[in-house]
């Protein structure tokens, strides 16, 4: 008999440094003091086990500078795709999921009248927090929690912070592709629970594709990191994604939540990271066909 594997997450949490990396070229508030702050770098250097070589390449850019700022730009469409559907639910309350490194919690908690949020694993978060102490100091309306998201019984319910009057919103970028199948329903059964209290939406970019990996991956350093990812973490993308976005709607109309999409390519002109580069908007605007989903309770 094969006893089963603890699922080792701690293995997944360098990712955000990478992609705190990538969002350093976005022009969003505090995002290269979090790179300065964490030496993230030095840090993706080493979990990704890349050469001199390769790690100054992407350092300074040239000849991979294409590639990169589209890589780059994919992170920012994400995080501006969900601010947009954010926006629009006007949320006082919100919980972030996984949050990393992400300036999200620091710039709306800029607003005293919002509740925020942040969660990731221990070890994550606490860093997170040294980050914000050391950027803003700290504010009454902004937390740290410890969670692991797919952890059951459900560590998300437990939450003195949050008013049980009020709708909440979850959001959530960069997690569930790490996830395999069953981690992805722990989440969604979390989630589905938390919405059941409080009423509210999930807003996710997390329901990616592998018909969209394979189109990221005619763009070779793609390739090449997702496989130096995989192999850092432990998990691969290709084990975990979804074939394509109805198999993604499928699947979480069976978790009881009903999806409402938005596009990515609406936030394509606010991109910073293409800014200046000669790049052909046919040739990138593909690689943001999933949307982000939205997600309420089912009410059937
Ligand atoms: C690719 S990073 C994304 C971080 C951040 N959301 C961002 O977009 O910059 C993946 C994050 O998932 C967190 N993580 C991994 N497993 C987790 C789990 N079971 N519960 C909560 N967070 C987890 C990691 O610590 C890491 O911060």
């Amino acid at each position: 008999m094969t006893t089963p594997q603890t699922p080792n997450f701690d293995r997944i949490s360098p990712t955000a440094l990478l992609v705190a990396c990538a969002r350093q070229m976005s022009g969003l508030p505090y995002t290269r003091e979090i790179v300065e702050l964490t030496d993230a770098f030095t840090v993706v250097k080493q979990f990704l086990a890349l050469d001199n070589q390769t790690a100054d390449k992407l350092a300074s850019g040239a000849p991979v500078r294409l590639q990169t700022a589209i890589g780059a730009a994919l992170i920012e469409a994400r995080y501006r795709a969900i601010e947009q559907g954010l926006a629009r639910f006007r949320p006082t309350q919100i919980l972030e999921l996984a949050s990393g490194l992400l300036p999200r919690g620091m710039i709306w908690s800029e607003n005293p009248e919002i509740t925020f949020v942040e969660s990731d694993l221990p070890t994550m978060i606490e860093q997170k927090q040294q980050v914000v102490e050391h950027l803003i100091g700290s504010r009454p309306n902004l937390h740290f929690q410890a969670i692991d998201a797919t952890q059951r019984p459900n560590p998300l319910l437990c939450n003195a912070v949050f008013d049980a009057a009020k709708p909440l919103a979850i959001v959530c970028e960069g997690l569930l592709m790490y996830l395999t199948f069953a981690e992805k329903q722990q989440v969604c059964a979390n989630v589905r629970e938390l919405l059941q209290t409080y009423g509210g939406v999930w807003i996710t970019s997390d329901f990616s594709t592998l018909e969209d990996r394979q189109r990221r991956h005619q763009h070779e350093v793609m390739q090449q990191i997702d496989a130096k990812i995989a192999s850092a973490t432990g998990r691969a993308f290709a084990d975990n994604e979804f074939a394509t976005v109805d198999h993604a709607k499928q699947f979480v109309a069976a978790q009881g939540f009903q999806v409402e999409a938005f596009s990515r390519v609406d936030v394509i002109d606010q991109l910073q990271c293409l800014a200046g580069l000669d790049i052909d908007r046919g040739q990138f605007q593909p690689l943001l066909t999933v949307p982000i989903f939205a997600l309420t309770l089912a009410t059937h």
